[in-house]
């Protein structure tokens, strides 16, 4: 078993996930580093202040910010080719509307990225990853205005000339989909209402208030200002592949009673379908008018120029994250379980993690397979998968984590049946090769990296990195192109 020659194997983080140094180099605040640190039993709170009290993972994380050099070295030791990281769109531009970019900003990715080549490694780099200048919430609530599509494209132009001869592959909003099921609406979107924003007192994100019309108009903008930028690289250099990033939550009807296969391809079209088809495809899907009209949303504000745009801005190239999946039901006492973004109905067969997100790596050739079908002229990329786990390092310094390679072994044999099934699948990053900040929880206990990081959630730890045993095991899983998965 092996992969095709030139395979894009590596791993993926997030600025705010392991950047720290959230007020060095000119960086402005963006709105993860207003989001405390919790856990499964106590969700991350969120007020428009810093708390001097509290604690705010994204303000150290895990201090790539300077240790960025050794970090890529240890990639480069287990022989990636590519590394997906994000620019936090702060560090460039401190308050979204500044006159002029901070250079500080962009020469730290002009070093990281040359690390990057000096190494071999292709950079993958999102746009916006879960964040954006907190300033264009407070002054536009975020995509909520369509000025802040003018600024994310000015944003996604200054960094395409200035790193076009060091970075070819660009996505633009990590799991645009997620504005769907509401967990982008803070991070990503920034469409806080009034009452939120003077607000000073801290909150569970989910308590935030939302305003589904507004939600759903901040998202169109977020697809027009994505199409833009996928027009302006192209302009910048015809090299350039600019893709789409989706959480794909895969979705089984629980049962074959007809009304939860009708139930199921509803739900997993508005969650999985509704926004690549509109990046890939460049327009609105017809099922989409009927959802709207029956979740109360005037589509009115999708003007004829927006579609112009939206079909000249198709992406060239389908990017998703897979953890886990999910069954549907129209069933109201089904058993539930968690999950990336959204959690459903238990599937009796599958196991779970610690964090209760049902291991199926089937479920990623059923859905490699899925996505190749519904956009078979662009090539598919994995850019997020793993597990998450609590790792013991051992008297010896040693740290054992089988479970970790089981998981990935298991679904990057998925991933070589589906190119065997003909899948036009070009690379795989998985998710957190370096212990990183949990997005959901905040936490570190969480970890899903191939280098453990001593770095824990009382915001105590020397920052060392240890490689643990999935280093040496993922580092032959490159060297043999995935042939020795042993
Ligand atoms: C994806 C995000 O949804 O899942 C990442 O793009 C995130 O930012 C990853 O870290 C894993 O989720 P979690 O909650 O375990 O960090």
């Amino acid at each position: 078993m092996s992969f095709p020659k030139g395979f894009l194997w590596g791993g993926a983080v997030a600025a705010n996930q392991v950047e720290g140094a959230f007020q060095e180099g000119g960086k402005g605040l963006s709105t993860a580093d207003l989001i405390t640190g919790g856990s499964v039993s106590s969700p991350r709170l969120f007020s428009p202040v810093l708390q001097s009290d509290c604690y705010y993972p994204s303000h150290d994380a895990i201090d790539f910010y300077h240790n960025y050099v050794q970090d890529i070295a240890l990639f480069a030791e287990m022989g990636f080719k590519v590394f997906r990281l994000s620019i936090a769109w702060s560090r460039i531009f401190p308050n979204g509307d500044d006159k002029e970019p901070n250079e500080a900003g962009l020469d730290f990715y002009d070093r990281v990225f040359d690390e990057c080549r000096k190494h071999g490694i292709e950079p993958l780099v999102t746009l916006s990853h879960y964040e954006m200048p907190w300033a264009l919430v407070q002054r536009y609530r975020g995509f909520h205005d369509r000025h802040t599509i003018d600024l994310f494209v000015r944003y996604a132009k200054t960094v395409f000339a200035r790193y076009h001869s060091k970075v070819k592959y660009w996505l633009t909003f990590n799991e645009i989909n997620s504005a769907v099921s509401l967990m982008g609406m803070y991070g990503s979107l920034g469409v806080l209402q009034p009452e939120d924003l003077e607000n000073d007192e801290l909150r569970p994100m989910y308590l935030l208030k939302d305003q589904p019309q507004e939600r759903f108009e901040a998202l169109h903008n977020q697809f027009v200002a994505s199409a833009l930028a996928v027009q302006a690289a192209h302009e910048i250099d015809p090299d350039l592949m600019v893709g789409c990033m989706i959480s794909h939550i895969t979705m089984y009807p629980l049962t074959c009673r007809p009304t939860d296969i009708l139930e199921c391809q509803k739900k997993d079209r508005i969650t999985n379908k509704f926004c690549s088809d509109v990046m890939v495809r460049g327009e609105y899907p017809s099922y989409m008018m009927r959802w709207f009209r029956e979740a109360g949303i005037d589509s009115s504000y999708i003007t004829d120029h927006d579609r112009q745009i939206l079909h000249a801005g198709k992406v060239d190239f389908y990017t998703f994250s897979y953890y886990m999946s999910n069954c549907v039901t129209v069933q109201t006492d089904a058993e539930q379980t968690t999950g990336n973004l959204l959690g459903g109905a238990k599937n009796p067969y599958l196991k779970t993690s610690d964090w209760g997100w049902q291991i199926d790596p089937e479920g990623l050739r059923y859905t490699l397979n899925a996505l190749n079908d519904r956009y078979p002229h662009i090539p598919l990329m994995v850019v997020e998968n793993g597990l998450g786990a609590d790792d013991t390092v051992e008297s010896d310094g040693s740290v054992h984590d089988p479970y970790r390679i089981d998981y990935l072994r298991a679904h990057i044999q998925a991933m070589h049946e589906a190119i065997e099934d003909g899948v036009n699948l070009i690379g795989y990053t998985t998710w957190g090769p370096i212990d990183l900040v949990s997005i959901s929880t905040g936490e570190m206990k969480k970890r899903y990296g191939f280098v453990y990081v001593d770095r824990y959630d009382d915001n105590s730890g020397s920052g060392a990195r240890i490689r643990k045993d999935s280093f040496r095991w993922y580092q032959k899983v490159i060297a043999s192109n995935g042939a020795d998965l042993s």
